[in-house]
């Protein structure tokens, strides 16, 4: 692989809830510097304790700007699942930030890859991510970035791994309905924000950090592009650390 290659910083916590403060803090150090800092924020389970830690906060969000990592193609944005559906609950409706400075890629726009387009010019007219918090998938993905994604990729349509459809399907009433297609930030976008802040908690997690951490750079794990960011922090929980040899 191309580039410098830099050693991941992490912290390891002893549980969820420590962990989840830490990356409020830093969000709300990152703010109290610059209010309207452009911050890029992900969904799924991971993020709720850092969504509840930064609501708790009270820091204000009024000048702030978000942009979300990724979204399903084709769930009405109205579905409970959609990801717009679960920024709402997590943090639109529980904070001051205005409406028009939330930004989600659209799922539901009549021309898909001209949403791409639209999305990554926003970013740029933002003047870029300031700080990018992600998950990580069991397999390593990093947004919807399925193993095997390139790492100049931009803002795209993608097709679900059936292992991320299987593991998302928790929230959906069968397998049936959840989306096989998603729009989501490329590794190259991720790898332009300054700052990249991951985050990992639980057990079966384990595997995917031990990869991204120790192995070197390679498509098939996603999140070992991380390696060529020079300034990334991974927080995780004991148990999500448990694989790792340093
Ligand atoms: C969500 C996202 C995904 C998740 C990952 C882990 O916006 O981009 O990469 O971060 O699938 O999901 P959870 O946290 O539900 O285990």
């Amino acid at each position: 692989m191309q580039g410098n290659r830099y050693p991941l910083t992490v912290e390891v916590f002893p549980d969820y809830a420590a962990m989840s403060g830490r990356a409020a803090e830093i969000v709300v150090e990152l703010l109290q510097e610059k209010p309207d800092a452009v911050l890029g924020l992900p969904t799924g389970s991971t993020p709720l304790g850092f969504y509840d830690a930064l609501v708790a906060s009270g820091v204000s969000l009024a000048q702030a700007r978000t942009f979300n990592l990724d979204e399903y193609l084709g769930l009405p944005r109205t579905h409970p699942e959609s990801y717009y559906s679960f920024m709402k609950r997590a943090l639109y409706d529980r904070s001051d930030l205005r409406p028009e400075n939330c930004h989600i890629p659209d799922g539901n726009a009549p021309d898909p890859h001209e949403e791409c387009r639209r999305y990554e010019e926003a970013i740029r007219a933002a003047g870029g991510l300031d700080i990018l918090v992600l998950g990580v998938g069991h397999n390593g993905h990093i947004g919807f970035n399925e193993p095997g994604s390139q790492w100049d990729a931009r803002t795209r349509v993608v097709n679900l791994a059936e292992s991320t459809r299987r593991a998302n399907a928790r929230f959906f009433n069968s397998l049936d309905e959840v989306p096989r297609q998603a729009i989501t930030m490329g590794i190259g976008t991720i790898l332009e924000a300054r700052r990249i802040l991951l985050l990992a908690s639980g057990q079966e997690k384990a595997p995917a950090v031990r990869d991204m951490v120790e192995s070197a750079p390679t498509p098939d794990v996603p999140a070992t592009a991380l390696q060529l960011h020079p300034n990334v922090t991974v927080l995780l929980d004991r148990e999500a650390a448990a694989l790792l040899h340093r």
